[in-house]
């Protein structure tokens, strides 16, 4: 396991498309060990492929109840709003006000392939949606709400 540089609003990477993650293997899992010990290391609660230069569709969140890895995520289904605050490890010392689903419904596949579905609520909701954002080349800067920013 090691610690991967988390790449900085104007890299390339963080605007691309990223590709399905096709290959269930050895590499994919020392990537994903990686990712999350750079998520913890940089005290945050999510952590996105493209965010560490691999522009693959995958990434890491735990907003404090446990490590969930989604590898191909798709939202299936949302509802309700919530308001409030967002940061991103690719966007240091900033944050900015977001209008995201309350509630969310992921289908994604684990680190040896199996698809499975996970809904979540509240800020695991926001945090799902801000990683699954990354694999589009979305910032939350591009979604802030009108209110509780200038
Ligand atoms: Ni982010």
């Amino acid at each position: 396991m090691a610690i991967r540089q988390i790449v900085t609003k104007g890299d390339p990477a963080l605007r691309k498309i990223c590709r399905t993650q096709l290959n269930f293997d050895d590499r994919l899992a020392m990537i994903l060990d990686d990712m999350a010990d750079t998520m913890y290391e940089a005290e945050g609660v999510g952590l996105a492929a493209p965010q560490v230069g691999i522009l693959r569709r995958y990434c890491v969140v735990d907003v404090g109840d446990g490590l969930i890895e989604l590898i191909n995520p798709v939202i299936l289904e949302q509802s309700g709003s919530q308001i409030g605050p967002e940061g991103c490890l690719s966007v240091p010392g900033e944050s900015g006000t977001v209008e995201r689903p309350m509630s969310v419904t992921v289908r994604a596949q684990d680190r040896n392939g199996k698809t499975f579905t996970v809904t979540a609520e509240g800020f695991k909701a926001r945090a799902f949606c801000h990683e699954i954002d990354h694999l589009d080349g979305i910032l939350y800067i591009d979604k802030l709400s009108p209110e509780g920013n200038e």
